[in-house]
């Protein structure tokens, strides 16, 4: 129980958060393409942290010269969805979109930009914006990625080994270690795209005494510090040395008493 208060004690731990929610459109430069001159639709990778809010924006044309407004959304394992505005009618219509938390940033007359208000890993595909204006179509694709900090388990194990996991990241983490050690690093990809990292290691050298892991992750770092359990199996020869010695102990006790118990018998009797 000692042992285990010292290492939580002695366990530090980290966490630069690099990322904040969207406020804003995610990709900031826009850069605007008529549509007459493009050959292949050029995609513009956004990633953006699970459960916060993303903004994607359209080219931006003065609304007054546009005749309409359309998304095209392309996910995974479900049907297109497609939202379309037409400035002349102010008619709105949306078809297999319903129940995905994708919606306009404010009223389509003065923004054309579309908003998720919590970007969930079913979001990730590709939205592109077309806007159709008397001087021609203006587009813009996103590739949108969505990235999920992983879960950071980290703890010593008996024989001088430790452990630090990265559980279910996305993209998969990437775990080093301070001291060099004999290291096995192993991953295992899950079915909705995320991935856990596990690594072990072991030091030989009785100098090294605390150690520490870096988790890399594109939602941020973590440097972890575990303290090395010292010897092999200490604790339970310890734990069995002082039984046995309580033992012997408890032993001359009893001689001791029992000796004394025979002595005043035998001085009463005599
Ligand atoms: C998005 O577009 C890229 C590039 O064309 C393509 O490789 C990818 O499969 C598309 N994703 C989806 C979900 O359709
Ligand atoms: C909408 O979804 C249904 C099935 O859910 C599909 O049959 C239909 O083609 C979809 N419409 C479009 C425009 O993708
Ligand atoms: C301690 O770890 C080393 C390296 O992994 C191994 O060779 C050795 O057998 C282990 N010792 C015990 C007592 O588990
Ligand atoms: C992805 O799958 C793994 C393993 O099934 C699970 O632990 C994790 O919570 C899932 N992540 C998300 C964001 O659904
Ligand atoms: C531990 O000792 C080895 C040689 O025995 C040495 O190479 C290494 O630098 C030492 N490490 C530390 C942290 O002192
Ligand atoms: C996280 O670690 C990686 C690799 O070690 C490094 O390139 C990156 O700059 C670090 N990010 C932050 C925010 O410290």
């Amino acid at each position: 129980m000692q042992a285990l208060g010292r290492i939580l004690a002695l366990t530090l731990l980290i966490f630069i958060d690099i990322f904040v929610s969207e406020s804003s459109c995610v990709d900031k430069n826009q850069t605007t393409q008529n549509s007459l001159h493009l050959v292949t639709e050029v995609y513009t990778t956004v990633s953006v942290q699970m459960g916060t809010k993303a903004m994607l924006c359209c080219p931006s044309i003065p609304l007054t010269k546009v005749i309409y407004i359309l998304w095209i959304i392309i996910v995974r394992c479900q049907p297109s969805c497609i939202i379309a505005y037409k400035v002349e009618t102010k008619e709105t219509d949306e078809t297999n979109c319903s129940g995905r938390g994708i919606t306009w940033a404010s009223s389509p007359d003065l923004r054309p930009d579309l908003q998720l208000s919590a970007v969930a890993l079913q979001h990730e595909g590709n939205y592109s914006c077309e806007i159709a204006a008397p001087d021609g179509n203006f587009h813009k694709a996103y590739n949108l990625q969505v990235l999920v900090p992983p879960e950071v388990i980290y703890f010593p194990v008996k024989n001088r080994t430790a452990v630090c996991e990265a559980m279910a990241g996305k993209p998969a983490a990437q775990i080093s270690w301070t001291s060099d050690g004999d290291c096995v690093t192993k991953s295992e990809s899950h079915s909705n795209g995320t991935v856990t990292v596990r690594s072990m290691c072991h030091w030989e050298q009785s100098n090294v005494s605390t150690v520490s892991c870096l988790i890399s992750h594109l939602t941020g770092n973590r440097t972890l510090f575990i303290e090395l359990s010292q010897g092999t199996t200490s604790t339970p020869t310890s734990l069995l040395t002082i039984i046995y010695v309580k033992m012997v102990l408890l032993g001359i006790i009893l001689l001791i008493v029992g000796f004394a118990f025979f002595q005043k018998r035998n001085y009463t009797r005599t």
